[in-house]
């Protein structure tokens, strides 16, 4: 493989066999494999237990299992995307085909159009842009479509001020990159590679990140068909078609099925359906005590928290730090007791027996000794003498070796290797 990779375009799935993704990914790989084939793709589907050629995965930067990687002469192209079959094939042909791809007609244009609801057009000949697009296009490929066009191409609804120019195409309108109010193109295109409205899972929240937008979610039960999960949907999706060109710069909209998700990011139990607004660059959000009841009842509050008069939760502070830190120990101690009560009774029930037999015999020495009262007093003398009574305490422990074990070690320890 090493010796001849280089001589096809490959997609790899770096696998564990131990990894629950990993078999999960199986069938699907599988499926994608056969489709390509069929297909006629020149691309090579295969994979690699990354355990067993370790040196080799390290070279591809193999960190986490499963990697997909689109290797393609000296380049390795990541795959981020949902683990699906169509998005994985999507991948594949994206990445694997020409990065610019050219539009010599209105059929194809249009054809593109109704095909990608998001992609990226280079309207103009040879320029200073076309060299920023064609890099920007090279880092992004993994996450968009990238065309170039000739300006009569160009469909006659877009008005174009001067060519050479760069637009997005989505949401049925378009964009025009403008250098001076979007700043640099490449980071223009990682804000705009998104549709206004989405469909919100935690993968796409991790990658709303790289924008440093709002996203405004309506978290809902999707099965559930009461009114106020489906007005709550439309509300968001009203404010987002029609208060486009006011808040695109600095919002996404979308909804999420399921508060599980935003619960745990949240460290909140929210009740469904409700409005978040989530600041993805701070990781700070907004909350409203009641039901949003219309469109300019939610741009209100969209409002409110751009002037500042709504208070913002959550954050990125070292006290959130330790309540994350807190949440993550509570979610790991009660998954392990709903998944399997006896372990989590051994796992817990024992170091906690431990401790109370300690304490018992801490209380015993109190009330026989009373030397705990003593530990207040500063003499010298004193503190020998309890030094005194504590060693001859620990010889009245138990005869098998034990030591006075630190008693929150074992439950830690244990919650550590759950995590991992
Ligand atoms: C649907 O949502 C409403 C309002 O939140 C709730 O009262 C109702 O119990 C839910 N129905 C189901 C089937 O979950
Ligand atoms: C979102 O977070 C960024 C980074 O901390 C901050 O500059 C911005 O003002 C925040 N937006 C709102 C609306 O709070
Ligand atoms: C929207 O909701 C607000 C608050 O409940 C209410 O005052 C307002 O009249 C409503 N507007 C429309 C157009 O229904
Ligand atoms: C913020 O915006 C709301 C709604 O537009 C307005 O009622 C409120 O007075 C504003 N507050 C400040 C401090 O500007």
């Amino acid at each position: 493989f090493k010796q001849s990779r280089k001589d096809d375009i490959w997609l790899v799935d770096f696998y564990a066999p131990w990894c629950g993704h990993c078999k999960k990914l199986e069938p699907i790989w599988n499926e994608v494999g056969i489709e390509m084939k069929n297909m006629g793709s020149p691309v090579k589907v295969g994979k690699m237990d990354a355990t067993s050629y370790a040196s080799l995965a390290a070279e591809f930067g193999v960190r986490g299992y499963p990697t997909i990687k689109l290797l393609k002469g000296d380049l390795a192209y990541n795959y981020r995307g949902p683990r699906t079959k169509d998005d994985i094939i999507d991948f594949a042909h994206r990445v694997s085909g020409a990065l610019i791809r050219p539009l010599p007609s209105k059929q194809m244009f249009e054809h593109v159009q109704r095909r990608h609801r998001v992609f990226f057009v280079y309207v103009g000949g040879e320029s200073p842009l076309k060299e920023k697009y064609v890099d920007a296009a090279s880092e992004l490929i993994v996450y968009s479509y990238f065309f170039a066009a000739s300006e009569d191409v160009v469909p006659e609804s877009v008005v174009l001020r001067e060519v050479p120019a760069v637009l997005v195409f989505k949401d049925d309108t378009y964009f025009i990159y403008d250098e001076f109010e979007d700043g640099d193109l490449e980071s223009w295109i990682t804000r705009e590679r998104f549709q206004n409205y989405l469909t919100v899972d935690g993968f796409l929240l991790y990658e709303l990140g790289d924008t440093g937008k709002l996203v405004v979610i309506a978290v809902i039960d999707e099965k559930n068909t009461s009114i106020e999960h489906t007005r709550l949907k439309s509300v968001i999706q009203e404010v987002a078609q029609d208060y486009k060109a006011h808040f695109r710069r600095d919002f996404h909209f979308g909804h999420m099925d399921g508060n599980e998700y935003i619960n745990s990011l949240l460290m909140d139990e929210l009740t469904v359906p409700t409005v978040v607004v989530l600041n993805t660059s701070n990781q700070q959000y907004f909350l409203l005590d009641r039901q949003i009841e219309n469109a300019s009842d939610m741009v209100r509050f969209i409002d409110n928290i751009l002037n500042g008069t709504v208070e913002a939760q959550g954050g990125d502070s070292i006290l959130q730090r330790l309540k994350r830190i807190m949440f993550d120990a509570r979610t790991t101690v009660v998954s392990i007791f709903k998944s399997s009560p006896l372990m989590g009774c051994f796992l817990f029930g024992l170091p906690l027996g431990v401790i109370s037999i300690m304490c018992y015999g801490i209380y015993s020495a109190d009330t026989d000794g009373g030397y705990m009262e003593e530990q207040y007093e500063i003499s010298k003398s004193e503190m020998e003498g309890q030094d005194f009574m504590e060693e001859s305490r620990e010889q009245q422990e138990p005869s098998d070796g034990e030591p006075v074990m630190p008693p929150m070690h074992e439950p830690k320890d244990a919650l550590e290797k759950k995590k991992d």
